[in-house]
């Protein structure tokens, strides 16, 4: 992803993003963290032509963001929107899943195949034949996470994935996120959970007011002045290890060294 010299100015008058450069590689988990406001969900409705840049470029995966790629760009880019509800509008959720793919004109067979799979992997088998409307804010957002699947997308940019969903689905995501990322899919996300992006993110991608504060390896977000002046806070862990010669992203990681630091303090 390469985005030069964004600027998007609502129809309002407000400016969400202000001469706005980026260059993202492929084969990245991408964490893009910053404010309420700060643009985020602006420029992740870039990178698959909901917006089309009004000043400046974007191209994705190769492709400029413009009218004449943007059917192409939707195939290889799958969004997940923050509001689910916005992407959800068939009578069923089996039809709701299917949408996307059908319109990729796959035989009636495959469409299928995906379904039942995108379905499988989000835990909503049992919902196939409910209208999307009825669901809870969670479920919706499963439905949605299923859509995105169904169209086997090699990128994946998912807008606050993680909000609104309970802990055990969030964890079965999060391997989900892994696996696609394995198979070679790019991965872009919005969260304003730093301790997740701390223990996730290859990449991490700071916004305020529209434009990039920082961006960089998760070791970024130790930085305190940096988090405090991007409304952030620095993750548990990166607190909790300040001062020290460790710095454990994840729960698992900080038990293995302190087990570690315990028996070396033993034999001593
Ligand atoms: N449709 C719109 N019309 C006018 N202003 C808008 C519109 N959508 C967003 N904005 C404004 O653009 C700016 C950036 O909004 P955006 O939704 O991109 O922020 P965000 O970083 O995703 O915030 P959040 O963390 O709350 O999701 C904000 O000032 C917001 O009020
Ligand atoms: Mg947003």
């Amino acid at each position: 992803m390469e985005i030069r010299n964004l600027n998007y100015l609502y129809s309002d008058g407000t400016k969400a993003l202000n001469n706005l450069s980026l260059s993202i590689p492929r084969y990245r988990r991408v964490a893009l963290l910053g404010a309420n406001g700060s643009g985020k969900t602006t420029l992740l409705q870039h990178l698959n032509g909901l917006l089309l840049p009004q000043d400046g470029s974007v191209t994705v995966m190769g492709y400029p963001v413009d009218k004449k790629h943007v059917l192409k760009i939707r195939q290889l880019a799958g969004m997940l929107f923050d509001t689910p509800e916005d992407q959800l509008f068939s009578t069923t959720v089996s039809e709701d899943v299917a949408f996307g793919p059908r319109n990729l004109e796959l035989d009636e067979q495959t469409v299928n195949s995906r379904v039942r799979r995108a379905m499988e992997l989000a835990g909503i088998t049992d919902l196939a034949d409910k209208p999307p409307y009825n669901l809870s804010l969670g479920q919706k957002k499963r439905v949605a996470i299923a859509g995105v699947l169904a169209m086997e997308p090699e990128l994946l940019i998912f807008d606050e994935p993680f909000s609104g969903l309970d802990p055990r689905f969030a964890a079965q995501l999060m391997d989900l996120l892994e696996k696609l990322f394995h198979q070679k899919c790019s991965i872009i996300i919005t969260t304003h959970d730093v301790d997740m992006a701390y223990a996730w993110a290859d990449h991490v991608i700071i916004l305020s007011k529209g434009q990039v504060l920082a961006e960089g390896t998760a070791e970024l977000l130790q930085d305190k002045d940096l988090m405090t002046e991007a409304s952030l806070n620095v993750p548990m862990l990166a607190t909790a290890f300040s001062g020290t010669d460790m710095a454990p992203r994840t729960p698992a990681e900080a038990n293995q060294l302190l087990r570690f630091a315990q028996r070396k303090t033993k034999v001593l």
